[in-house]
């Protein structure tokens, strides 16, 4: 059986690391870091997920503050409220949860904030710099950055002479993680709904990325025997053993079948989930570090 990356306890010790990191920006420079999360409507699950950004900021002793916004807010309000806290100087990091309702152009919004406050990682200027490896200075999307460390725990830092097979091309986690996956020397193979022989394609893969979106479709028999498997899926199902109308969560990867030839992977839930938390909080102490010098 495969060894259990578990993202909770990872998770855990990156955030103890950034509540330690602002207490001391707090004492060296009165620097308190800001965090604006702003949600546009009401799906649940963005709400389960922003009020766990809003609570975990504050415990790193973050300013934490959450703009809940009605369904039917135009794009040109959102955009005026990224204005002012675009010049809010106790604001270091803005987030404007996804999906947004379809009468506002997401891009557009993105694109308001400014780039240092843009601790997603979306804006075109961390895109870019990512896409040309100045790592040094992006703002990268937290949930690729929350796997490549996870991956890191199993593999190391230099990945060299690795095949690693993303499934899935997203702009928020398919494709930051391939151009982090590049950084750190892997040779990538980006796969998506219109590739064929997929199953073949992943069991070629040392590390399998699955960011689909598609409950459990990455099946056991895809997964090379040793192969690191990280599954950034969560979806939940019908869970009619649990009782009737209960659901349960499960990832993107066949956990059962892919952990009994894994040589490592992340559980979902436990996974990959409490990671992209934990980015967050770092990537806003970063950005408040960045405007107190
Ligand atoms: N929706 C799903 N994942 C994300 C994320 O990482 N950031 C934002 N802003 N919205 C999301």
């Amino acid at each position: 059986m495969a060894e259990v990356i578990d993202g909770k306890a990872v998770a855990a010790d990156v955030i103890a690391k950034v509540t330690s990191a602002s207490s001391d920006l707090a004492a060296s420079k009165s620097v308190t870091p800001g965090l604006a999360v702003i949600i546009v409507g009401e799906d649940p699950a963005s709400q389960v997920y922003v009020a766990a950004k809003s609570r975990t900021a504050k415990e790193c002793g973050f300013n934490s503050l959450q703009h809940t916004l009605p369904a039917d807010t135009s794009e040109a309000y959102l955009i005026d409220l990224i204005e002012v806290l675009n010049h809010d100087r106790t604001i270091h990091g803005i987030l404007v949860q996804l999906p947004l309702p379809d009468h506002i152009d997401a891009g557009k919004v993105i694109q308001a904030i400014a780039p240092e406050k843009d601790v997603d990682g979306f804006h075109f200027v961390n895109v870019g710099k990512l896409g040309t490896g100045e790592l040094e200075t992006a703002f990268v999307p937290c949930t690729p950055a929350g796997s490549m460390l996870l991956i890191e725990r199993v593999r190391g830092k230099d990945l060299s002479g690795l095949n690693a097979v993303v499934v899935g091309r997203s702009n928020i986690v398919g494709k930051p993680m391939a151009n982090l996956l590049l950084a750190a020397n892997a040779t990538v193979t980006v796969a998506h709904s219109r590739t064929k022989n997929l199953p073949e394609l992943c069991r070629g893969a040392d590390i399998l990325v699955a960011a689909v979106g598609r409950p459990e479709m990455i099946r056991g028999e895809w997964v090379k025997p040793g192969t690191t498997v990280i599954d950034v899926g969560i979806n939940r199902i019908a869970a009619p053993e649990r009782g009737n109308g209960k659901n349960r969560l499960v990832g993107d990867v066949a956990y059962l079948e892919a952990a009994d030839r894994a040589g490592a992977i992340t559980p979902v839930p436990g996974g990959v989930g409490p990671m992209t938390i934990a980015l967050l909080m770092a990537n806003t102490l970063t950005s408040a570090y960045l405007a107190s010098n």
